[in-house]
């Protein structure tokens, strides 16, 4: 049975670029706090008239171009973010009609940080079985637009960044390259550690938001971060170790490692936690922070286009999020 293969990807950053001192004007922090406990130094936030499918556009414009092939050749549209357009339907209804390919199935699906991962893993799964040709994953985070300055937002906001990424993925018959692998996982028990309680069914009420709700800061992300730090070096550690073993392979073998760039003091730890050369582990979070499922599509285009990962290279990608969710895809380039 033919595999399949990442054949394009590309990705797009809003201009504004928000420095750490931009952000002590939105609230109380300092640049030595973020600095010291995330290595943030800049980030960028859209405009307001941005959403997250305006990002996703010309990700998914250069994504298909880099693959070499037309809108109209893709067959399975899968998006994934937490900043969507509208409440309902999903975002990836209004990407289609946007990049104009009316009649194809779409997707839209809620893994937070691990998108493009638990995206590639069903692309490769329609393509393997011949239920797809030719998949576009997207991911796309307007997160300023979720920014809450208060006192029990402030852990997170300090982090969040806007972007979007999104790769190409189709039929691959050369034996050994490709999506060689992917892991999928989740843990329920913890998916109060970052969420937001509203709108929801599950607030006792019969609204799905009141002005209550609003007022009391429902509507925001709440993160206990020292759950949230110590299960994402854990599990993203615990990933590349299983993908490793799962291959027969060690971390000599790998050319690049692409986590998902949570937050610059938890990568440190997992690179020394598993023991990774650090010149092998890619991150960008210093210049763009936590973009949530952004990350690891936009992650993977810049280290295409650093030269980093070149074809043939052997990369694994990891993510973590909230849900509790973790994964990992192993790709030859
Ligand atoms: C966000 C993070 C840096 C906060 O550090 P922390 O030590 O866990 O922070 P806490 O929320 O326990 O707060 C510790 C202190 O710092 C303060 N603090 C939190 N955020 C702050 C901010 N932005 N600026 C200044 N002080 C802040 C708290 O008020 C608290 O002070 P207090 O003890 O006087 O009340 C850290 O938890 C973290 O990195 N977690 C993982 C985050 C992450 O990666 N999330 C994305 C997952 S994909």
């Amino acid at each position: 049975m033919a595999g399949s293969r990442v054949l394009g990807t590309g990705h797009y950053l809003p201009p504004k670029v928000v420095t750490n001192f931009d952000v002590m004007q939105m609230m109380e922090t300092t640049n030595e706090f973020i600095v010291e406990r995330t290595g943030v130094h800049r980030r960028r936030h859209a405009e307001a008239g941005v959403s997250a499918t305006d990002l996703a556009v010309p990700a998914c414009e250069a994504a298909v171009a880099d693959a070499g092939l037309e809108m109209s050749d893709i067959d399975l549209l899968i998006f994934n973010t937490i900043t969507p357009d509208h409440a309902d339907p999903g975002s990836g209804f209004f990407l289609q009609a946007r990049l104009g390919v009316p009649g194809i199935a779409v997707m839209d699906i809620k893994e937070q940080c691990c998108g493009l991962l638990y995206g590639m893993a069903i692309a490769d799964s329609f393509i393997r079985t011949g239920r797809a040709r030719h998949a576009l994953v997207a991911c796309s985070e307007v997160l300023s637009k979720r920014i809450d300055g208060s006192y029990d937002g402030r852990n997170i906001a300090i982090l969040l960044g806007d972007g979007a990424g999104a790769a190409v993925v189709g039929p691959c018959d050369e034996p050994g390259r490709g999506i060689l692998y992917t892991a999928l996982h989740a843990d329920g028990s913890n998916a109060e550690s970052l969420y937001t309680a509203a709108p929801g069914s599950a607030l006792g009420q019969m609204q799905m938001v009141t002005h209550e709700d609003i007022d009391a800061g429902r509507v925001h992300f709440r993160m206990d971060g020292k759950t949230v730090f110590v299960n994402g070096v854990a599990r993203m550690s615990e990933a590349v170790v299983e993908a490793l073993d799962a291959n027969g392979l060690t971390l000599d073998d790998l050319d690049v490692l692409i986590p998902h760039q949570a937050n610059l003091r938890m990568l440190e730890a997992i690179i020394e936690q598993i023991g990774a050369p650090p010149e092998k582990v890619f991150i960008n979070v210093e210049d763009h922070g936590n973009m949530a499922s952004a990350c690891l599509p936009i992650a993977l285009d810049q280290a295409r286009q650093q030269g980093m990962v070149a074809d043939g290279s052997l990369v694994l990608l990891v993510g973590f999020g909230s849900g509790l969710v973790w994964a990992s895809a192993l790709l030859r380039m």
